[in-house]
């Protein structure tokens, strides 16, 4: 049987990439963020999921204005990096998981999640950056991916409770899965920032704090946190966060914290990383 072992939260900021690609990890700005990311590499070394999920947004590579799906799934073999416009990363092509991309939609549709199904899409920073962060700069990389692309670029966003509620069928769904499958769910974007308009750069550290706090031990208080609240407090970009919920919906009621770093800022943004892992584990 299948079986979710451990949910990565993780902000996919892509200067990170950028420092990554062009070898500035041990660079004075770089070098604290990315020693502060080892325990978390270490961690998924030992731990070694075969596949993972990744919930991300699409910054208009894949998709755009002419059609916005609220939650997307690409159920493809693989998927190319995306060119934002500085050419493609040069990191390996991501490989789906089709068979169990397709059992997972078949589920969350019987479930009435209306998936849109994916067969083609180019990833851009949003998944990518979350895999280099996690693994750094492999050949290959080392596990399956089931990229799933969640709105929340263009209003109306689904709503936190929506995105936790999807993160439970994502679980049933995964568990339903008969053959051996050790499943990884990442939840990234976040933490607070806003990269436009009068408050660009606007960073709310404190209130991110508190609410990794909660994500962890009460996610009940945060999923029905409004759109204005996210906008107002973590900014217009800040709102990316609410794909962590669907990541901590997959997992137990009580998990375990294995491992949490912050650093503030990062490029625009108050960076975040998580690792949970239900409490069998
Ligand atoms: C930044 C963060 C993001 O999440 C993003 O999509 C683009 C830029 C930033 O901090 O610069
Ligand atoms: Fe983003």
């Amino acid at each position: 049987m299948a079986k979710v072992i451990a949910g990565v939260g993780t902000s996919h900021i892509p200067a990170i990439g950028a420092a990554v690609d062009h070898n500035k990890t041990q660079e004075a700005y770089w070098k604290p963020v990315f020693e502060g990311m080892e325990p978390a590499k270490k961690w998924i070394e030992e731990t070694k999921p075969d596949v993972c999920i990744v919930v991300f947004n699409d910054h208009a590579s894949a998709f755009s204005l002419e059609a916005t799906s609220t939650f997307a799934i690409g159920v493809a073999p693989e998927f190319q990096p995306a060119d934002e416009g500085y050419g493609p990363r040069k990191v390996p092509v991501v490989k789906g998981s089709p068979e169990l991309a397709w059992h997972i939609t078949e589920s969350l549709i019987m479930d009435e999640f209306d998936m849109t199904i994916v067969n083609e899409m180019p990833v851009d920073h949003g998944l990518t950056v979350p895999l280099s962060i996690m693994y750094g700069q492999p050949e290959e990389w080392p596990c399956e991916v089931i990229p799933l692309c969640v709105n929340v670029i263009q209003y109306p966003q689904p709503t936190g409770n929506r995105c936790f509620n999807l993160g439970k069928a994502i679980r049933k769904a995964v568990e339903s899965y008969p053959k051996d499958t050790k499943v990884a769910i990442f939840g990234t974007g976040g933490l607070s920032h806003q990269l436009q308009g009068e408050r660009a750069g606007l960073i709310n550290a404190e209130y991110d704090e508190q609410w990794l706090d909660d994500l962890v031990a009460a996610p009940e208080k945060i999923k029905h946190t409004s759109h204005t609240e996210y906008l107002r407090e973590t900014g217009s970009e800040g709102i990316e966060a609410i794909m962590w919920l669907i990541m901590r919906g997959a997992l137990d009621e009580d998990v375990k914290q294995v491992y949490r770093f912050t650093h503030c800022p990062v490029s625009n943004t108050h960076y975040g990383l998580l690792v949970l892992e239900n409490q069998d584990e």
